[in-house]
């Protein structure tokens, strides 16, 4: 596995991997690896000839300062976990080689329609548009064939789709269903700041999504995200939204019949750390 640091030699690699007819798969990625993260990884081998990796803990995307400071951070395991799935190239940049001359560089701007402006959107102001520069940046830089992003972040996927549509980039977006530990707990970078009792207990969220799935023909949707509050409240868990929304939208939905692919997505603190996942109710989409 080659490290790059530098964008210049970045694009000089690539170039030369285009040159002899390769297509590049990319995982952008903040690091603290685990096996969701790996899932990319391999998916990228599959269907990629090249597969680069990025490391970088976006500063724009993070709203809370405190919440920057303790995110994970784990390099040397990393890197070893990387090249060990079949990594070819990862990036590890600074963050001045990400956003320099910051003042002159003019970032695009495009309406998210709305798609930013609910749940995580909601909660973490500006941690969207944060997202969306860091990854316009990165395509910018690496200009893969295929990206590769989890199902975990369904908000944060959908707007990056929307992205490629609105702008026409050339790269095709590669969606990877949810890694989870046995438990049901939807793996995350941020499960290394709980503790053992409550990275156990934590497998509660998904079992309260699989629950809605199961009562969702006798439910209304409305019914039913309260139902999943309330068991989330009464497993003293904090919630801070549970919704069921239409895939494409990402507006709450009344009747499941009118729309052809649903998801439940929630946001549930757990001794303060913020934990997200999601199932999809129904899919019926013509792919
Ligand atoms: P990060 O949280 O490190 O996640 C990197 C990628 O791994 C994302 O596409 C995410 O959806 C995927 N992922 C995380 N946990 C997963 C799981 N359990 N199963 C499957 N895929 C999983 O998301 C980010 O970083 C950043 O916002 C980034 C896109 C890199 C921009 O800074």
């Amino acid at each position: 596995m080659k490290r790059k640091t530098r964008v210049t030699s970045l694009r000089k690699e690539l170039q030369r991997e285009r040159k002899d007819g390769k297509t590049i798969g990319f995982a952008p990625t903040m690091g603290a690896l685990h096996k969701g993260h790996i899932s990319l990884i391999n998916e990228s081998n599959k269907r990629s000839d090249v597969t680069v990796a990025s490391i970088f803990i976006n500063p724009a995307q993070f709203n809370d300062p405190g919440d920057l400071k303790r995110y994970p951070r784990a390099l040397k395991s990393d890197l070893s976990l990387l090249s060990s799935s079949g990594t070819h190239i990862v990036f590890t940049p600074s963050v001045n080689e990400v956003y320099p001359n910051e003042d002159k560089i003019n970032f695009y701007t495009f309406p998210l329609n709305g798609l930013d402006a609910v749940m995580e959107g909601k909660y973490r102001p500006g941690h969207f548009s944060g997202m969306v520069r860091v990854v316009k940046r990165l395509l910018d830089i690496v200009e893969p064939d295929q990206l590769y992003m989890g199902q975990k972040d369904f908000q944060q996927f959908t707007i990056i789709q929307h992205m490629i549509e609105k702008l026409q980039l050339p790269v095709q977006l590669v969606v990877c269903p949810i890694v989870r530990e046995e438990n049901g707990l939807a793996m995350s970078s941020r499960n290394a700041l709980l503790s053992q009792a409550a990275r156990n207990k934590a497998g509660y969220i998904y079992h309260t999504l699989c629950e809605v799935k199961k009562s969702l023909p006798n439910q209304n949707p409305s019914e039913l995200s309260a139902m999943a509050l309330k068991m989330l409240n009464s497993a003293e868990f904090s919630p801070e939204y549970f919704e069921i929304v239409d895939g494409y939208t990402l507006q709450e939905i009344q009747h499941f019949d009118e729309h052809k692919y649903v998801v439940a997505c929630t946001a549930v603190r757990v001794e303060n750390v913020r934990l997200i996942d999601n199932v999809i109710l129904k899919d019926e989409r013509n792919l």
